[in-house]
């Protein structure tokens, strides 16, 4: 349990450093599992979903040192189980990802279902259907997917029915050392699945990205430890820019790179945001009063989703009605009842739209008449603060951006430890820009696969 207590009404100023992305990092340290030998992981942002992960792969037998803060080493050659722990599937889709590498190893893995951020409901369908494809036999047992490929994993054409990025990354990392071609259509862009083809291919894999949606996976039969540098954070980024631009700040975001933000960057020109971008990084201050914007979140290219409760936060400061319609999970509004009690005029409404199936990202099967996918939000006015709980890692670090601009105190409650998954020090790091926050934290428990629980998962399988 952390506890977040924010005073607002202090502009924020000067520079900050970000690392490697979250959602890149831990998969590097996966992907590190299909090579022979060790690889060496630079930049990585040592977040509570990278020390889960190394928790995983300790416990499947791997070794994962520490050089320095931002610097892993990830040795694969202990290597002796193939089922993960339940509580690495408890927490995210990702842990499917375990799936590649565990069954081109043992011909088999055990992992358990997805949960992660309360976003929505978390299928894996897309992942297993493509899986599915390799020759990959599922079954469900207590809550667990026990997956075999008895002939080997075998190269194939599959069509991902909508995007899914980590979908995309588990199956690159199942395909890499099948037997012959994979074709993934309709594959996900997202420069984080990039960056892990970088890896991958650096340590002998064949991949190619032949269209923007198509990749193409050569099998191969060996793959061997590299050094990788791990992609900068888009979230950390966006996060800072929208803390210098809510509290009329001006804050270099060092280590953010340009090119795979285009569609915050347009937004934030749109909204009257400048975004000097320079060598090594971008500088984002207010030029003009705030005005009110349209989004659509999507996939890569598009405005990305996770940032879209920033951006909500944001648009209580601009001119006018600003629109936020979400597309890629079906049930993302959970806080707008927070932020309406912190003062946003915020309603939300269900666009009007002719082919859902076309234009939403998640399953239409996973939709309910109680969600809702687009949000009004009228500027600018004033947030008070209050007591809040916090639900998921992104609502998190919103929370902490409302209080920024609240008049009084706003208290974070993040029962879960939650936004320590997504962001290293982010309190430190507000406070180092003038931010007046106060952070307090229970010790966790470090060890969080209990010797019991291998027993019992080993006894079951
Ligand atoms: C990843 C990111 C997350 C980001 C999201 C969208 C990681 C660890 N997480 O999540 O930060 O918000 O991409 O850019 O990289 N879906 C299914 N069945 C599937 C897979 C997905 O119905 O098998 C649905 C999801 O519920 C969601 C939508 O498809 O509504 C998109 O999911 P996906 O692109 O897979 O997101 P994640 O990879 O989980």
């Amino acid at each position: 349990m952390a506890k977040y207590v924010v005073t607002g009404g202090f502009p924020l100023r000067g520079q900050v450093q970000i690392f490697g992305a979250k959602n890149a990092g831990f998969k590097a340290m996966i992907a590190a599992l299909l090579c022979d030998s060790p690889s060496k992981i630079n930049n990585l942002s040592r977040v509570g979903d990278i020390e889960t992960t190394r928790e995983v792969i300790t416990f499947l037998g791997g070794k994962v040192f520490f050089l320095d803060d931002h610097t892993a080493k990830v040795d694969p050659a202990g290597l002796k189980r193939y089922q993960a722990p339940m509580d690495c599937g408890a927490k995210s889709r990702a842990g499917m990802m375990f799936a590649g590498p565990l069954l081109s190893r043992f011909g088999k893995a055990v992992l358990p279902r997805p949960g992660g951020d309360k976003i929505g409901v978390r299928p894996v369908d897309r992942h297993l259907a493509g899986l599915a494809a390799l020759g990959v036999k599922i079954a469900v047992r207590d809550g667990l997917f026990v997956l075999s490929a008895p002939k080997g994993l075998h190269g194939s054409r599959f069509r991902f029915p909508k995007n899914s990025h980590t979908g995309t990354e588990t199956l690159i990392m199942a395909a890499v050392k099948a037997l012959g071609r994979t074709v993934l259509e309709n594959a996900a862009a997202e420069p984080e699945v990039d960056n892990l083809i970088a890896f991958l291919n650096r340590a002998g894999a064949r991949i190619k990205r032949v269209r923007p949606r198509t990749i193409v996976i050569e099998g191969v039969s060996r793959m061997r430890g590299i050094t990788h540098l791990v992609m900068a954070d888009r979230n950390a980024a966006v996060t800072f820019a929208c803390a210098a631009l809510a509290t009329r700040g001006e804050v270099l975001v060092k280590g953010a790179d340009a090119k795979v933000l285009q569609a915050f960057l347009k937004k934030v020109r749109e909204a009257g945001g400048a975004t000097e971008i320079q060598e090594d990084g971008i500088n984002f201050y207010r030029e003009k009063p705030l005005k009110a914007t349209g989004i659509v979140t999507a996939p890569y290219p598009g405005f990305m989703t996770d940032w879209q409760t920033l951006w909500t936060v944001l648009m209580t400061q601009a001119q006018g009605q600003s629109t936020v319609w979400e597309t890629v999970f079906e049930n993302r509004f959970g806080y707008a009842p927070i932020l309406a009690d912190m003062g946003a005029k915020i309603t939300l409404f269900n666009p009007k739209i002719r082919d859902p199936e076309e234009v939403y990202n998640f399953d239409l099967a996973d939709d309910s008449p109680d969600f809702w996918h687009g949000a009004k939000i009228s500027g600018p006015t004033k947030l008070f603060g209050r007591t809040v709980t916090v639900n998921d890692v992104r609502t998190g670090a919103m929370m902490l951006l409302a209080g920024l601009i609240s008049q009084g105190e706003t208290t974070v409650l993040d029962t879960k430890n939650q936004i320590s998954r997504g962001y290293v020090n982010l309190a430190s790091d507000l406070a180092s820009l003038g931010a007046k926050i106060k952070v307090t934290k229970e010790a966790e428990s470090s060890v969080i696969f209990k010797t019991a629980q291998v027993k019992a998962l080993e006894t079951q399988n």
